[in-house]
């Protein structure tokens, strides 16, 4: 994580993620189980459609098929949905009876005004008044308590420059020598860049507004609205909170340490109460370049979160991008951004009292005495689970009482011990060990340094935090684990309790007498996951989970109307499990708990972000992020040319939104 990346080396992003993020790569000589799993399904090849799904479940035996069967009509399910086949091919697939239409697409026009996506001639101009890349958290706000008439409001991730620039990735053969044996290995190499690549790149991230509404059944754009606005890595942002002013955020540019530009690596986020949309930092130290001294007294805190990263080369044209030019810049990244989607010309805040994590996503909940709560997953192997708690109450009859209730409050990391217990530990400057002895002299070092505020606490590294859901139906908070093979045997513990963990797991948190603020909970786990017909793999799905049901790798969640939990994933493939990822139904409750169905699968490459319904639960919008991106993938040769289908036209992350034909619930 913390070794320094080239970026202009062999490796293309995906590659520097799977290390990064550990998508199944262990370079011990030990089998994984990600290995027992992939001698399964790499027997097989590429398989397309109904071909590849007969082969899939064809692993399982008939027997156990025949009792799932039986399962499944003696349990009852919250979901009545036909299953989605599991499998990999150029398409996505939703279950019978739905539409899944594309909404938007990479380039599409944001205002009406917007230049015409032009991939072979993109240019940072366009891009800035053009849909973003790599589509992931996705919220809606409805307008006039409408489910058909609303803001939508979208994260773009980052960039695969790869897919994006037309004559620009080749592949390469390289001699890698192994063991003494020297082989010829294939790989992607990067182009040169320039600074109008990298300006589409840093157009090409933050985020998108756009309302949105539905005619006839079907949902569009609606590019003359006032709301529409684009927001990137320039957008001018403020710094508020306590950190704001600390001389750890002050830069050559900004001598206050109040005003930043921009934000990038927005993962998943969040919709307030109050109607505004929460864009979290996740891998922020990935866009870091530079060398950083041993005796640099920021080594200890760079290294805590691997910056410089080096996944990008923004560094090389803009000087705040490099570490030895601007030391404190990577401190003003990693935190939870709050946007007033009603305003196209409002300033974004940073919400330092968040904390300052790899935050995946900020999901929340008002609380029975008005106070409001935020769960934040910090998305790395051995990091940590948060909760902040608003110092003020929600005031629904005035929503601009409520716009500054991110800056003050109290920001918990969990210690979940073997007896069952959630015991949510503060991160306050002067309490326990948050003292100037321990290098913390205000709370600005608390919040800067949250993951070393975490480690002292003694806080319970996880297995990968990703979205942590609260379920206002029934008092319960899920919180996905996507995976984490570095885990040891002697590592383990009874929250993270499987060694080369490959397919992550979810735990599920019972707040204590329905109290979201409350320091002390209870937890279980809700779902070991990967293929439950694998013994070693150790996955608990309910016998009542089909050859197509079960999945690994959950990264975000979505809670619908009726309180009922569907999970979206991030690392499965041909290699891993033998199917795309996808969305998953699954249920938490009564005879049918741990049961998961396959409602949606993305194309080969893809990953599934962004589950949301509309508050009637007729419509889910759903991210699919980074298509085509699998194999020898570059904009000449991507894996799928999802969605248009079109020579010369790349591979386009894109919304896709999904309806009941005819109308209805989605159920
Ligand atoms: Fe961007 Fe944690 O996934
Ligand atoms: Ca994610
Ligand atoms: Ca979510
Ligand atoms: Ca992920």
């Amino acid at each position: 994580m913390n070794e320094r990346a080239t970026p202009q080396d062999f490796r293309t992003l995906t590659d520097i993620r799977e290390e990064s993020e550990d998508v199944g790569r262990n370079a011990s000589a030990n089998p994984t189980m990600g290995d027992i799993i992939n001698r399964r399904y790499s027997r097989r090849g590429f398989m397309a459609g109904s071909l590849g799904v007969t082969a899939i479940a064809a692993t399982v035996s008939p027997l156990a098929l025949l009792a799932a069967g039986e399962a499944r009509a003696m349990t009852t399910s919250a979901f009545s949905f036909d299953e989605v086949e599991a499998g990999v091919d150029e398409m996505h697939h939703v279950a019978a009876g739905y539409d899944a239409d594309i909404l938007l697409r990479w380039g599409d026009k944001v205002f009406a005004d917007s230049p015409d996506f032009d991939p072979m001639n993109q240019t940072a101009a366009a891009q800035a008044r053009q849909f973003g890349y790599n589509n992931d958290y996705i919220g809606f706000i409805p307008l006039d308590g409408s489910s058909e008439r609303g803001l939508l409001v979208v994260n773009h991730e980052y960039t695969n420059a790869e897919l994006m620039f037309p004559n620009w990735a080749t592949v390469v053969t390289e001699v890698q020598e192994k063991d003494g044996v020297k082989k010829d290995v294939q790989k992607v190499k990067m182009g040169e860049y320039t600074p109008e690549l990298i300006g589409i790149e840093m157009m090409a991230h933050g985020g998108t507004v756009i309302e949105i509404s539905r005619t006839d059944g079907k949902w569009a754009p609606v590019l003359d609205s006032a709301y529409n606005r684009r927001i990137t890595v320039e957008t001018p942002m403020t710094l508020s909170g306590p950190v704001a002013g600390s001389d750890r955020v002050k830069t050559k540019a900004d001598p206050t340490g109040t005003q930043v530009f921009g934000t990038l690596n927005n993962c998943a986020g969040g919709v307030t109460p109050w109607g505004t949309y929460l864009m979290a930092e996740e891998n922020f130290h990935g866009y870091f370049t530079g060398d950083v001294a041993e005796n640099d007294p920021q080594a200890a805190a760079y290294k805590r979160y691997g910056v410089p990263g080096g996944w990008y080369n923004w560094g090389q044209f803009h000087d705040r991008f490099d570490v030895t030019k601007e030391p404190n810049e990577p401190n003003r990244f990693g935190w939870v951004v709050e946007v007033d989607p009603f305003d196209a010309n409002s300033t974004p805040r940073k919400r330092t009292a968040l904390g300052r994590t790899k935050h995946e996503g900020a999901e929340s909940i008002v609380n029975k005495d008005g106070r409001v709560v935020f769960y934040c997953g910090d998305d790395e192997r051995f990091d940590y689970v948060y909760k902040f708690v608003t110092a003020g109450a929600y005031n629904a009859a005035d929503r601009a009482a409520n716009m500054d209730l991110l800056d003050q409050g109290t920001l918990h990391v969990a210690r979940f011990d073997a007896d069952g217990t959630v015991q949510w530990l503060p991160l306050v400057h002067g309490e326990g060990p948050l003292t100037a002895e321990n290098g913390f002299k205000d709370q600005a070092d608390v919040l800067i340094e949250a993951r070393r505020a975490g480690d002292v606490l003694g806080a319970t590294k996880m297995d990968r935090p990703e979205d942590v859901q609260p379920n206002p139906k029934t008092g319960k908070v899920y919180v996905m684990l996507t995976n984490n093979t570095r885990r040891k045997d002697d590592q383990v513990d009874a929250a993270n309790p499987r060694a080369n963990n490959a397919f992550g797991h979810i735990i599920e948190i019972t707040e204590t007498d329905g109290d979201f603020a409350s320091t002390t909970s209870t937890w279980d786990v809700l779902l070991k996951c990967g293929d439950p017909s694998v013994a070693e793999v150790g996955a608990t799905f309910s016998p009542a989970t089909t050859a197509n049901g079960w999945f690994g790798m959950p990264d975000n969640c979505a809670i619908d109307a009726d309180g009922r939990l569907w999970v979206s994933t991030d690392g499965n493939s041909q290699k891993a499990t033998g199917r795309t990822d996808g969305l998953w139904a699954v249920d938490t409750d009564g005879d049918a708990r741990g049961t998961s169905k396959l409602f949606f699968r993305v194309p080969v490459g893809a990953e599934m972000c962004g589950p949301l319904f509309t508050p009637n639960d007729e419509t889910l919008f759903l991210a699919v992020q980074h298509p085509g991106d699998e194999g020898l993938a570059t904009f000449e040769a991507p894996a799928t040319r999802w969605p248009d289908f079109q020579d010369g036209m790349p591979t386009r992350p894109s919304v896709v939104v999904v309806t009941k034909q005819g109308g209805g619930r989605i159920a």
